[in-house]
């Protein structure tokens, strides 16, 4: 690759990656917070550190509750029918990810942080829809997750959080991106010592 293309491909990493995974994340520690149960169940599976599945769930129950993008565009080549509807070819199509993870029949209780959910079944292509779709998705999807699942490793057992605000952030509209409106401002209430446990993760 020329100079030129080695530019454009690492900053369309930073443009496409950087911000989607740190926003995630920030959904993921709000959502944590706010519900105890599910908190304690990841720290005590983080501490056991046997299994990664329970952690894997988080991040996946996190990205479908709170997708940050919440619509994936695609241009007709061809007229199709979509739903019932006759479309004809360049028309845009954008499948709404947000509110297919929203839906009922797909999702029980589908407003509820329930990682549990994904425990035993793994996500289904077209109904988990966070990374897009179909045969072209997003290309940073396994870094993603990787990256969400070792911070979340790293912190969660060891660092006592406190939301700053009494209730969860608003999501609003940033550019392209869902993002909880302030942020996820926190309290650092207590940092414990590192445990062989988290040197060996966090080396890894
Ligand atoms: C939680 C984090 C992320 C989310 C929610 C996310 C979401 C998405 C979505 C919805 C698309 C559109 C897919 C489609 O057209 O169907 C996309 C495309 C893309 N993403 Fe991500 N992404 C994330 C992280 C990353 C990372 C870490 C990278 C790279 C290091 C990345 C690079 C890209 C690129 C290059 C595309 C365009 C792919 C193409 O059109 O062929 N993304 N992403």
């Amino acid at each position: 690759m020329t100079d030129t293309e080695l530019r454009d491909e690492l900053f369309t990493m930073l443009g496409a990656g950087h911000e989607t995974t740190a926003t995630g994340l920030a959904f993921a520690f709000e959502l944590l917070l706010r519900n105890p149960p599910v908190l304690s169940r990841l720290r005590e599976e983080l501490e056991t550190g046997n299994d990664d599945s329970y952690l894997d769930a988080v991040v996946k129950e996190t990205l479908r509750l709170r997708p940050v993008i919440d619509a994936a565009e695609r241009t007709l080549t061809v007229p199709r029918t979509v739903a019932g509807w006759e479309l004809p070819a360049g028309v845009k199509v954008y499948p709404a990810i947000a509110l297919v993870h929203l839906r009922e029949d797909l999702y029980p209780r589908a407003h509820e942080f329930r990682p549990e959910r994904f425990v035993d079944e793994g996500a289904e292509s077209y109904s988990w829809l966070p990374f897009g779709g179909g045969i072209r998705r997003c290309i940073g999807a396994a870094l993603a997750h990787a990256e969400m699942a070792e911070v979340l490793r790293i912190v969660i057992p060891r660092v006592e959080l406190r939301p700053l605000r009494d209730h969860p952030d608003p999501v609003v509209l940033r550019g392209i991106t869902l993002a909880p409106k302030h942020g996820v401002q926190v309290a650092v209430e207590h940092v414990a010592p590192a445990t062989r446990y988290t040197l060996a993760a966090m080396a890894r």
